[in-house]
């Protein structure tokens, strides 16, 4: 793995997909070991969270479901500071036990206006699975329960994450270069 470039800009390389699949099976086993004998239901976020949500869930073994929607706050490097649902929900989580997963908190700007979305819906219970997290970027509180890594407030592409659009494809984390 070398210095890539993406659009107009650098990264190099951050995390390997061996280091991301390694972590995801350890953050699987713990979500496996707490639902047991329930039916979770997932729900990813796109576009940012296939890969992760795909990952991960291969690596769940109790019963459980998944769907997705669509939400989208971020141009280019920046967050826009708008969230706008683009794909809504389309199912029955009333009474269901809930895992969003999310490819990144951030500023937590796109959590804190679903969270209260999937509350008044009365799910059994709501937990947040995210593959990265930034706390030195929080804008807004978030609960992060099931976390891959803890990540500097430096933009990161690969393994589902865009920079405008591009860099999704790669299988590894790549961090802006300074
Ligand atoms: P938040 O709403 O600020 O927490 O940001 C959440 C969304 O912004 C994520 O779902 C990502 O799609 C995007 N995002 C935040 N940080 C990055 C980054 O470093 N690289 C790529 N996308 C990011
Ligand atoms: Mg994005």
């Amino acid at each position: 793995m070398s210095r890539i470039k993406v659009h107009d800009k650098y990264f190099v390389p951050y995390l390997s997909e061996k280091e991301i699949l390694e972590r995801i099976k350890v953050v699987a086993a713990q979500i496996n070991a707490d639902y047991s004998g329930t039916k979770p239901l997932f729900i990813a976020i796109l576009n940012g969270s296939f890969m992760f949500a795909a990952d991960l869930f291969k690596n769940i073994c109790t019963d459980a479901e998944i769907c997705f929607i669509k939400l989208a706050s971020y141009k280019g490097t920046k967050t826009s500071g708008q969230v706008v649902t683009a794909i809504g929900l389309d199912m029955d989580i009333k009474d269901r036990h809930v895992i969003i997963t999310e490819d990144i908190v951030d500023t937590g700007r796109t959590l804190s206006y679903f969270i209260p979305q999937l509350i008044n819906q009365q799910p059994a219970s709501l937990k947040v699975a995210v593959l990265l997290h930034k706390p030195d970027a929080k804008v807004f509180e978030v609960p992060v329960d099931y976390c891959c890594f803890t990540i500097p407030n430096k933009f990161v592409v690969g393994y589902g994450l865009d920079y405008d659009g591009l860099g999704r494809n790669l299988s590894s984390i790549y961090q802006l270069e300074i």
